[in-house]
């Protein structure tokens, strides 16, 4: 485990190594960012955003909470999905779920999480909209992976709710929208290949605000 002494120790290394290799690296990251990718995933400590994904600072913009859940009235992510598509300009946004998350087992839980219910709700709708396949898996551990992607795909659907989104994919072509699951039992990250497109004609049908 990390102390809190050595986080600074680590700090002043990796501002020095980064200043080594480039010594112009701090000026170019302060001047502005111009990240490519919106990631919404969960605040889980073993999934680390840009680490898995080899990326760089500046080229992820960050979202994160327990489940990676996009609710309709959290003004904290559809704040963060606003921005990064009306300002940040970003072409992709990936959820990305995680298969052993605390959240969505706590979900399949039927129990009193106290404070966690309203959230955990988000989780536990997604499994009364898809419960005939998941009680169909008669393997537990099967069951809850299967709705840690189900999650993601709910998820991705949240997105393309949203009129923010939906105006810029009309207009640009883009961001589109990707589900992602990693997996920390071999570090692999999995596009679910959820076809967008259509998830976005199918979506319009009820949600279009578009206004065209
Ligand atoms: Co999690």
């Amino acid at each position: 485990m990390i102390t809190y002494e050595e986080i600074f120790k680590n700090n002043k290394k990796w501002a020095e190594e980064k200043i080594g290799g480039n010594p112009a690296f701090f000026d170019s990251l302060a001047a502005n960012q111009n990240p490519d990718y919106l990631y919404i995933g969960c605040s889980d400590s073993r999934v680390t955003a840009e680490e898995v994904m080899g990326a760089a600072p500046g080229e992820i913009f960050v979202h994160r909470n327990i489940a990676n859940v996009v609710a309709t009235i959290d003004l904290n992510a559809i704040s963060v999905i606003s921005y990064a598509v009306q300002y940040l300009d970003v072409k992709h946004i990936i959820v990305c779920g995680h298969y052993g998350c605390g959240g969505v087992k706590a979900a399949m839980q039927q129990s009193d999480m106290g404070i966690l219910n309203p959230w955990l709700r988000n989780i536990r709708d997604v499994y009364r909209l898809h419960v005939e396949e998941l009680n169909a898996i008669k393997n537990l551990e099967e069951r809850y992976d299967r709705l840690v992607e189900l999650n993601v795909q709910e998820q991705c659907i949240n997105v393309s709710k949203l009129a923010v989104v939906q105006k810029a994919y009309l207009k640009k072509q883009y961001p589109s929208v990707h589900g992602w699951v990693f997996d920390m039992r071999n570090g692999m990250l999995k596009d679910l290949k959820l076809d967008f497109k259509r998830i976005l004609s199918e979506i319009q049908k009820i949600y279009d605000l578009t206004d065209e």
